[in-house]
């Protein structure tokens, strides 16, 4: 019987070590307290979030850019539950593909975004 030989573990890279150090010290320190996604709305939230990630223009992974999403989405504007109801959608990955970003979103704040897209989507310096 071939015995497999023993794997050392490998250590995260370098990079990765580095980042868990200052999540720890961030977490630990209480120095300056990071804004939370809680108190995050709008552009802001969604780049917290990552949906730049894809969905900046020009887009990436053919995902559509926000402009055309709020394009898509206007249509909902000052309806009642519209974002929540979206949000649900969103979160389940019905219509569309599963995407972990999606996925990963808690009710609040994917009602938090989808109610910045039904308005509008706009950027967060946009003074009005
Ligand atoms: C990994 C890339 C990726 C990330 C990150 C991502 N998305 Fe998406 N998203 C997509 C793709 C691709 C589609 C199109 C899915 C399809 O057509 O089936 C999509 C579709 C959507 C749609 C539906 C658009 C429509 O017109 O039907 C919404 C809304 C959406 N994303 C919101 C978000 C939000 C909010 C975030 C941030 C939490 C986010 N996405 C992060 C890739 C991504």
């Amino acid at each position: 019987m071939a015995r497999t030989p023993t794997r050392t573990r490998t250590a995260p890279p370098q990079p990765l070590r580095r980042l868990t150090a200052a999540l720890l010290f961030a977490a630990g320190g209480q120095a300056a307290p990071a804004l939370a996604e809680s108190e995050l709305t709008g552009a802001a939230l969604a780049l917290h979030m990552g949906c730049y990630n894809c969905h900046r223009t020009p887009a990436r992974h053919d995902a559509p850019t926000f402009e055309r999403m709020a394009a898509h989405y206007e249509k909902l504007r000052g309806q009642e539950g519209a974002a929540a109801k979206e949000a649900e959608h969103l979160r389940r990955g019905e219509p569309f593909r599963r995407i972990v970003a999606h996925e990963q979103l808690s009710p609040e704040t994917a009602t938090k975004l989808m109610q910045w897209l039904i308005d509008g989507a706009k950027p967060a310096s946009a003074g009005g």
